[in-house]
Parts: C-alpha cells; sequence; structure tokens
C-alpha cells in the first residue's frame, strides 16, 4: 500500500471497466458508485475507491442551482465528464445522458452519447424501462456501454407528478420488473434502481443477471449509490435530503464557519500576517523609498 501525499492510504488498482462491473453480479463485496462533477470531487470519490463514478444530470441541482435535472444539456454534462476525467480515476465514469438527448431520434441518441464518450465517459447512464429500447440499442450498437436507471426517473417528474416512491402497487411493481428484465435483454451493463420498495428492489435484484445499483432501493441490490453533495452534508437546507441519505459529513457548516473567519480575519486586521506576506530586503525599501520621494 502507497500513502498519498495527502495522507490516505492509496491501493493501486486496475482500471474498472463496464464489463468488469457487469461481472460483480451477486459477488459478495457490493458495488459502490458515488456521483461526482468536477476534479476535486471525482479526486475524493477515487481516493475512497468507489468502483464507479457517475457524472450524474443532478449537477442540475447540487451544482447548477437548478429545481430539476430536466434543465441540463449534453454540453453541460460532456463538460463536466471532461473535468472528472482529467483527473484519471481508475474508477469507470459513467456519464449521464440528459431529458431530450436520446428522445427524438437513434442518430441525435448516439451522436450525444458519444459526445459522453469523447469528453472522456466509459459509459453512458440513460432513465426510462422498454419504451427506451431503441435508444439502447443504437447507443450499444456504436460499442458504448449503457446503465439503465428505473423506479423514480427524475427526468419524468413532470409525468409522474412529483419525486415519489415507485413500484408501490402490484401492476407498477410488476412493470417496474419487466422493464428490469427488458434492459437486460437488451444488453444494459447494470440498471440503477431509484426510490423502491426494498422487496421490490431484491425481486429485481433477483431476477436479472447485470448487477442492481440502488438509491433509495434498500440493502438487496448489488451495489449502492448516492449523490456526493448528500452525503458529505453540501446541501441547499432549502432542499430537504431524502430519508434514504445518510450524510458522512456536514461540509456546508464548515465551509461557511471557515469563510466566515476569513471574512472575521481580514476586516479585524488579523489576515494577512507577516508570515503571510512576502517582504523585501532593507535596502530595497530604503532604495524605493528614495525613488518614491524623488521620482526621476
Ligand atoms: O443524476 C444522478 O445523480 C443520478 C443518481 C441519483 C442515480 O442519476
Amino acid at each position: 500500500m502507497e500513502i498519498a501525499s495527502a495522507g490516505f492510504p492509496v491501493r493501486t488498482r486496475s482500471q474498472i471497466t463496464a464489463p468488469s462491473i457487469a461481472q460483480r453480479k451477486g459477488a459478495p463485496e457490493p458495488l459502490v458508485m458515488v456521483t461526482a462533477y468536477d476534479a476535486p470531487s471525482a479526486r475524493v470519490v477515487e481516493a475512497a475507491e468507489a468502483d464507479m463514478i457517475l457524472v450524474g444530470d443532478s449537477l442540475a441541482m447540487v451544482v447548477l442551482g437548478y429545481d430539476d435535472t430536466m434543465q441540463v444539456t449534453t454540453e453541460d454534462m460532456a463538460h463536466h465528464v471532461a473535468a472528472v476525467a482529467r483527473t484519471k480515476p481508475k474508477a469507470l465514469i459513467v456519464g449521464d445522458l440528459p431529458w431530450m438527448s436520446y428522445h427524438v431520434d437513434r442518430a441525435e441518441t448516439v451522436r450525444n452519447a458519444a459526445t459522453l464518450v469523447r469528453a472522456g465517459a466509459g459509459a453512458v447512464k440513460l432513465e426510462g424501462g422498454r419504451k427506451r429500447l431503441d435508444s439502447i440499442q443504437a447507443i450499444l450498437d456504436a460499442e458504448i456501454p449503457v446503465m439503465g436507471h428505473i423506479g423514480l426517473t427524475p427526468q419524468s417528474v413532470l409525468a409522474l407528478g412529483g419525486f415519489r416512491v415507485q413500484g408501490r402497487q402490484l401492476d407498477a411493481a410488476q412493470r417496474i420488473v419487466d422493464d428490469a428484465m427488458a434492459l437486460v435483454d437488451a444488453g444494459c451493463f447494470a440498471i440503477v434502481l431509484e426510490c423502491v420498495p426494498d422487496g421490490l428492489a431484491r425481486m429485481v435484484t433477483d431476477s436479472v443477471t447485470v448487477p442492481t445499483i440502488g438509491i433509495g432501493a434498500g440493502r438487496h441490490c448489488d451495489g449502492q449509490v448516492l449523490v456526493y453533495h448528500d452525503l458529505l452534508g453540501m446541501c441547499d437546507d432549502a432542499r430537504r435530503a431524502p430519508k434514504f441519505v445518510r450524510q458522512y459529513a456536514d461540509l456546508e457548516h464548515s465551509a461557511v464557519g471557515a469563510v466566515s473567519a476569513f471574512v472575521a480575519d481580514v476586516r479585524n486586521g488579523s489576515f494577512p500576517s507577516s508570515s503571510e506576506t512576502y517582504h523585501m530586503t532593507d535596502s530595497m525599501n530604503q532604495a524605493l523609498d528614495l525613488y518614491a520621494t524623488n521620482p526621476k
């Protein structure tokens, strides 16, 4: 084990790919995916040895300040995928295809998926079940691995009438199981299951041959994903975190404390101190004083 300069232990690990994720179906150690949107967050997620970095369209809310995910474009996503990719993580980078990037036609869908791959993604994710099979096939035909996403699909928030748990009724639960099986038949290498009851998540996980990655789907999935800003407590107080978020730090309040201390130090004159200042030699000071009183 090597020790990185920041003092964190780093295991040397090999590049994680979509096929290597697919092979971990049913492995005893669950898969871990965490979102990241820029180089600093990607470095943190990589140092923590997550298996996958999802450059999610949650970017819209947690980084860009929008109210929902429907405001981001393929260009926005590519910009942030590229920032993550520049850190060269071993974790698989999954680029989220935003709303309207895979809804129009096959050619546009493939071009948008390719834009994320050219920016550095090793796979793309898109939302929806059987009605997305055509888009998934087109992207797979271009040799780009696809991760599915069913259950609560935030890009459908208007059609769903809000962010709420999906699959509570029998027919809705059956549709989710059928969607999951169709995504696997189409060739998805993994499936995100968002906000579904744990019994349904277990049934889907037992029914499919690729890993399920849960968020608000209980403990029976093959892996778990959380949003970086949620788990670190970097959230707008107005945006209440859902109950499935476990918050491991309170960075928003720590950061406010640190910046407030800087503001106070500037105002009370204690910043910058002598040791935080570049000084001239005494002879240079004298020469400059002379010059200032008697310029050429
Ligand atoms: O965009 C995102 O962060 C996601 C996760 C919630 C799975 O899609």
